[in-house]
């Protein structure tokens, strides 16, 4: 019986795992090429939470690093890390994909009156 419950409890969540991306523990940022570029430049002033919890597009992304260096004394990317930083983050932190969970199925949802 008890293995029953755990197999109905466990199954829904099967397909949300494999697409759920792999999260460096330490970071928490996805683990996906030039996410280490990110840590190391992006880590010294503030927690990396404040780049985790933020979506945007290139343009947002690049914004936000020339506004970093103007006003908050970041220093230059060199352009190749630059670049890197940019493609990693408005791809793995881009302004439509927020983290929410996919919607309910309607099996799942209460009847409605
Ligand atoms: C030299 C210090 C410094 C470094 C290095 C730095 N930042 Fe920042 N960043 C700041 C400061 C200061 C703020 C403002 C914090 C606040 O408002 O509390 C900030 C704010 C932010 C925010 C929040 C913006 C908002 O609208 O609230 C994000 C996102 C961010 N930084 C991303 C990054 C990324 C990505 C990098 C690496 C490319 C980076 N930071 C590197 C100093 C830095």
């Amino acid at each position: 019986m008890r293995a029953v419950l755990i197999v109905f409890v466990l199954l829904p969540w099967v397909p949300l795992k494999a697409e759920t991306p792999k999260v460096d523990p330490t970071s928490g940022l996805v683990v996906a090429p030039g996410w280490q570029m990110v840590q190391a430049h992006c880590s010294a002033c503030h927690s990396l939470k404040l780049v985790t919890t933020q979506r945007g597009d290139r343009e947002y992304w690049l914004g936000l690093i020339r506004w970093m260096q103007k006003t908050q004394n970041l220093w230059e990317l060199p352009p190749a890390v630059e670049t890197q930083v940019l493609d990693y983050l408005s791809k793995h932190y881009r302004e439509d994909d927020w983290g929410r969970r996919p919607p309910l199925p309607a099996r799942l949802l209460p009847d409605t009156p």
